[in-house]
């Protein structure tokens, strides 16, 4: 984060409010520095935000109108004061904070050793910042602020525009310099940057919560810029002083909706907000006749028609939104759809040509891997889009159309409203896919649509009776492994239901497909030994149901104790479970939107039992921006 001002707020006021906003970004240290007294004025602490406002609160900084803070998650080094950021170089005068990786740091350091600079970190920062503050010094003999063209920013964005052009890899770099109080200048390549204009003050942000409770006017820069902020002016330009532009738009949520609202965590507020998530992302999408209109579908008819592959790409939670997504697409487009991890996509060298469409799920927007998968996807000539959840970021403004899930701000760093709110919007596109090609009649897609519109409130009735399982986390908070069992769409559910208990209550869970069960993981089934299972409806296809209740067998006789969500009037599956949960019926695609809750439920409240932070669970980060 990065603010300067005129006034009327304090620049320490400025970033203490937008790091608390976007710890979720990462929390292994803290920082911040300000310009003051013709210097730099720092403090940081390892470990959460929490530990900087102790130290603040015992080693206040002075007043100052300008400075810059950072929450970390450790890359290069390990999570220790030192290696957080800000780093100070240039005789204490220049401060500078960095997100990303900076791939050459090794030979850059090595010159830099050489030259008779010392480091005191291990990190890859500290190399960009004595660089840049090796380049600010060169420039004195020979620049002056004025005769530069860059505007406010003078010989620091100068520096920064010759150091960025030497960096490599992905990186945010920000910085103040004592000698130019009133100014922060930052570069960006492939690591996410936000301004927010202020009146008589201006922000950055890796994204807009940064700086969400001062202004709602953001700008979206471009790749490989450079921009610098003062207090009434914002100069944009690219690593070699090129002026360029940036895209302003409105935020279209306020500081509010990224509060806790009564809740007693930001996961459990987002848990309960599901019902919404659904619905506003189905809203507006279709007309009356259940004709869908989605006004971001940027690729032409006509190319979609062509299309012979979907390839599904993301990481995490979003990566299981895309298991369902393949269901779906397949069974209403017959589009031989692949999903893959974006990370293991691009170094196998997979067939992608112009008739592959490429989907990319990305709550943030800005996972670092699936933004490479994207980008190497294009230049393969395939067609991407985008179903995303935060406006303005980098994987769709990349991609060729998008699809925003509007599920508002998620800060709790384990996904749950923006997975159903992806799995909603992977039908809505599957649904477009066969109405424009054809594969179903407008009634059949007005049915599903029809169906879709339900979901909102029956997972409401799933969050209002919600106790039962709650209870139940809660007895199991000893648990030392918990496995999950599901077929079909119901496979994605169970690994997901695992995740979610891995990310919280770092109890080891692993997900199954049922079926699979019995060619080598039933080995792990002992006396006692959790088993939930996610039980498609009896109403559907191909007696699924029935080989789920079989499955649910096999591992009760070897001692499984056995948890089961099932369709609302499933009386069949009583006599082979401990628990049974149920939810309200749908159709067999459309289930995951329901038979996820009561897993997050679950995970959520055991790892509450066992005095967690569900909101942001060790070792983890939200956005995760590095490769
Ligand atoms: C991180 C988060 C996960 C998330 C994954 C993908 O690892 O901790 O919760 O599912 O990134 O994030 P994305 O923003 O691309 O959906």
């Amino acid at each position: 984060n990065g603010i300067v001002s005129a006034g009327p707020h304090q620049a320490l006021d400025v970033l203490m409010e937008g790091l608390r906003r976007l710890e979720y970004r990462g929390y292994d240290s803290a920082g911040v520095a300000v310009v003051a007294n013709g210097g730099i004025a720092m403090a940081k602490k390892s470990g959460k935000l929490v530990n900087l406002i102790t130290e603040l609160a015992a080693n206040p900084l002075p007043d100052s109108m300008t400075g810059i803070g950072h929450t970390r998650w450790a890359t290069h080094g390990g999570p220790t004061d030192k290696n957080a950021h800000p780093h100070v170089v240039d005789g204490g005068k220049l401060a500078v904070i960095h997100n990303g990786i900076i791939e050459n740091y090794a030979p850059l350091k090595a010159d830099l050793l050489k030259q008779g600079y010392t480091f005191v970190s291990e990190t890859d920062t500290e190399v960009a910042a004595v660089l840049l503050g090796d380049i600010y010094r060169s420039l004195a003999d020979v620049a002056t602020p004025a005769a530069n063209g860059s505007g406010e920013g003078g010989r620091l964005t100068e520096a920064m525009q010759l150091a960025a052009q030497r960096l490599e890899g992905a990186f945010t770099l920000l910085a103040t310099h004592a000698e130019q109080p009133g100014v922060v200048v930052a570069a960006r390549r492939n690591s996410p940057l936000v301004v927010g204009l202020g009146d008589g003050e201006n922000f950055l942000g890796s994204d807009v919560s940064g700086f969400i409770d001062y202004t709602r006017r953001a700008v979206e820069l471009g790749q490989d810029q450079v921009v610098t902020i003062a207090a009434n002016t914002v100069d944009i330009t690219d690593f070699y002083g090129a002026p360029a532009q940036g895209k302003e738009y409105l935020v279209d949520w306020d500081a509010a909706a990224a509060e806790k609202d009564g809740y007693p965590s930001f996961m459990e507020k987002e848990i309960n907000e599901q019902p919404e998530a659904v619905a506003a992302t189905l809203l507006g999408r279709s007309d009356i006749d259940g004709k869908l209109i989605l006004d971001e579908m940027r690729i032409d008819a006509d190319v979609l028609k062509t299309i012979n592959k979907i390839i599904v790409l993301a990481c995490g939670t979003s990566a299981y939104a895309g298991q369902v997504a393949k269901y779906a697409i397949e069974h209403w487009c017959r589009i031989p759809t692949e999903v893959e991890l974006s990370h293991e996509f691009r170094y196998r060298d997979p067939i992608v040509d112009d008739k592959t469409l490429i989907v990319s799920l990305s709550q943030s927007g800005e996972t670092m891997d699936t933004l490479m998968a994207v980008r190497y996807a294009r230049e393969q000539g395939a067609k991407t889009i985008a179903i995303c959840n935060t406006n303005g970021s980098t994987i769709p403004r990349e991609s060729d159309a998008v699809l925003y899930t509007h599920a508002g701000p998620e800060i709790a760093v384990a996904s749950t409203k923006a997975f159903l709110a992806q799995i909603t919007a992977a039908y809505l596109l599957g649904l477009y896919l066969a109405q424009l090609r054809g594969n179903l009649f407008q009634g059949q897609i007005k049915d599903i649509l029809a169906d879709l519109g339900k979901m909102p409130a029956k997972i409401a009735t799933i969050l209002d009776n919600s106790e039962q399982i709650k209870e139940l986390a809660r007895s199991m908070a000893d648990t030392r492994s918990v496995l999950f069992l599901g077929r079909h769409v119901g496979y994605p559910v169970a690994m997901e239901g695992a995740l979610k208990l891995k990310e919280l209550a770092y109890i080891h869970a692993e997900g199954f497909a049922a079926g699979e069960l019995k060619h080598g993981p039933i080995a792990l089934i002992e006396e006692g030994q959790p088993v939930i299972v996610v039980v498609p409806s009896p109403r559907g296809r191909d007696s699924l149901h029935s080989k789920v209740v079989s499955n649910i067998q096999e591992v009760r006789a070897r001692g499984a104790m056995t948890i089961v969500i099932a369709e609302e009037g499933d009386e069949s599956v009583r006599e082979y479970a401990e628990h049974v949960f149920y939810i309200p019926e749908t159709t067999p695609l459309l289930a995951p939107l329901l038979t996820t809750v009561p897993l997050q439920l679950f995970a959520c409240a055991l790892a509450t039992a066992k005095g967690f932070d569900v909101d942001q669970p060790r070792n983890l980060a939200k956005s995760v921006t590095v490769e």
